[in-house]
């Protein structure tokens, strides 16, 4: 069944960090926060032994976005064969295990759980710690991996699909957030421009694509908040600006496709107006915090027009810019590396820990369904698949424990 499932992914990828160092410890690290499936093995000294991601795009493609309910029964059917690989390619049996860390926040609801719920019962089977990780800190944690020397005290700037989030980063344990989007994450306008364009998701890399063949300066486009003097971003009218110069504007002569000749010039023009007010923006952080060094990850981060306007304006400077590698912007367990940190803080969690999705979750509120059932059919269906006895011997009797996909009713669409 494993096989079979496995055949489901996308997009395998292993690191070529493997080393033969067999005195450290090691830790699984699982990622479920949006849409990739995710699991890595990391030594305690930041080695990644494996990195195993199996993205969705294929299954959000026709939204263009990602659709909540689709992702978390998607984590579902891959989370153990993404795990599994994970120890395979690491060669790494689960007794080996030091540690379990799993992202419980920010992201889609339904997605967390899965993956801490597989933490859970891995931590409580293999009676070894769990340790909860921040997907935002991990991104930045990932602009050091692989690099000897410190990252903080330092600009954070997480770019994705669902954040355009500037922090005060003065270690891996203490963020405090200073600016943020208003509306749009750069992301989610990447993904909702290359829509109104006709390009694929995710709308990132097409755009990037496109606007390669294309000309920035045929187009006019607003950048949004350039000069608030304040770290806050805003997209939506960026977005509406790339509308209506591509369709014209609302009523009944506006095009309802963009025309093909229009694309690379507006790819062109949009990707070049997000990209100065986020390097503008970056740099007034640095500016107002008095910082040397700037950590930018997430997806966005993988542009290489951004990459590069970004080492132009920060080398102007003089400033010290770590860019995550482009493997690790867009989603992966292996930058939860940051758990061996949390680790030696001693910030463990406890196996009630809950997810923390960043939305208020109203079932909190006692008028959405009760997920403790849900949590246990899960457990169960994990469980049966895990080599762990004790753990067997508590869920493997529950009868739905074959059938995971049938337990995902009760949970909030949207969130
Ligand atoms: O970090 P990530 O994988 O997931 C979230 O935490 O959101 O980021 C995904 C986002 C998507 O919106 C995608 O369009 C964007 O990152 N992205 C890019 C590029 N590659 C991915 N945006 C611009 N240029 C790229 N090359
Ligand atoms: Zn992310």
């Amino acid at each position: 069944m494993i096989a079979r499932r496995f055949n489901e992914l996308s997009f395998v990828e292993k690191t070529d960090f493997v080393s033969t160092e067999q005195s450290l410890r090691v830790l699984l690290a699982i990622e479920s926060s949006c849409d990739e499936t995710a699991a890595a093995v990391v030594r305690e000294d930041g080695a990644v032994l494996s990195n195993v991601i199996a993205s969705q795009y294929e299954l959000h493609e026709d939204w263009g976005g990602v659709v909540p309910e689709i992702a978390s029964r998607a984590h579902l059917r891959r989370i153990l064969p993404v795990i599994t690989a994970a120890l395979s390619e690491a060669d790494c049996q689960p007794e080996q295990l030091s540690a379990i860390a799993v992202t419980t926040e920010p992201g889609l609801v339904g997605s967390l759980l899965v993956g801490l719920t597989a933490a859970k019962t891995l931590a409580m089977g293999l009676r070894i710690p769990l340790i909860t990780v921040n997907h935002i800190e991990a991104h930045i944690y990932a602009c050091g991996m692989g690099r000897d020397h410190t990252i903080y005290p330092s600009v954070g700037f997480v770019v994705s699909g669902g954040h355009t989030n500037l922090y005060d980063c003065r270690s891996a344990t203490e963020s405090r957030l200073i600016g943020g989007t208003t509306d749009d994450a750069a992301g989610e306008a990447f993904d909702k421009v290359a829509r109104i364009l006709g390009l694929p998701y995710p709308g990132g890399p097409s755009i990037q694509r496109a606007a390669a063949d294309g000309d920035p300066g045929r187009f006019r486009m607003p950048r949004p908040l350039l000069h608030s003097g304040r770290l806050d971003f805003s997209f939506s009218g960026l977005k509406t600006a790339v509308l209506y110069a591509a369709r014209g504007i609302p009523g009944p002569d506006q095009l309802t496709h963009t025309p093909t000749e229009l694309v690379p010039d507006l790819a062109a023009a949009f990707q070049q107006a997000a990209v100065e007010v986020l390097v503008h923006k970056c740099l007034l952080a640095a500016e107002q915090l008095s910082y040397d060094t700037i950590c930018v990850g997430g997806g966005v981060a993988a542009n290489l027009a951004f990459r590069e306007a970004l080492a132009e304006a920060a080398a102007k400077r003089s400033l010290r810019l770590l860019i995550a590698p482009p493997e690790l912007c867009t989603d992966n367990a292996a930058m939860a590396a940051i758990a061996w940190e949390l680790f030696a803080a001693g910030h463990v969690a406890d196996l009630d820990a809950d997810v923390l999705p960043g939305l208020v979750r109203i079932g909190k509120a006692g008028n959405a369904p009760d997920d403790s059932e849900l949590r246990l059919r899960m457990a169960g269906y994990i469980a049966a698949f895990t080599r762990l006895p004790e753990v067997r011997s508590e869920f493997a009797e529950n009868p739905q424990a074959e059938e995971p996909q049938k337990s995902f009713h009760c949970l909030k669409q949207g969130a």
